[in-house]
């Protein structure tokens, strides 16, 4: 099984094909929001929105509910601007 690689807060990350983004945060230790958020996976199935980041530009992305693709940017919260 060949590896996908995305970019997580521009770091390069592998992931597992068929994963979610999700999981790939969690396997690469990367938090979901900014230090003091209490953010993190939480209900897995889109419900509660506890996951969210940008996804290739795209705001309040469910990680939870995203699959990797190759060349995936992922940008996790940063607080500052309520994005991600
Ligand atoms: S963990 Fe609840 S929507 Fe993703």
């Amino acid at each position: 099984m060949t590896p996908v690689g995305i970019e997580v807060n521009g770091r390069r990350v592998r992931a597992r094909p068929g994963d979610t983004v999700a999981l790939a945060l969690l396997n690469a230790g990367v938090g979901f929001g900014g230090d003091l958020s209490g953010r993190g996976l939480f209900c897995g199935m889109g419900s509660c929105f506890e996951c969210h980041a940008e996804v290739d530009g795209e705001a309040h992305v469910r990680t939870c509910m995203t699959t990797v693709r190759e060349g995936m940017r992922v940008r996790t919260s940063t607080g500052e601007d309520g994005t991600g």
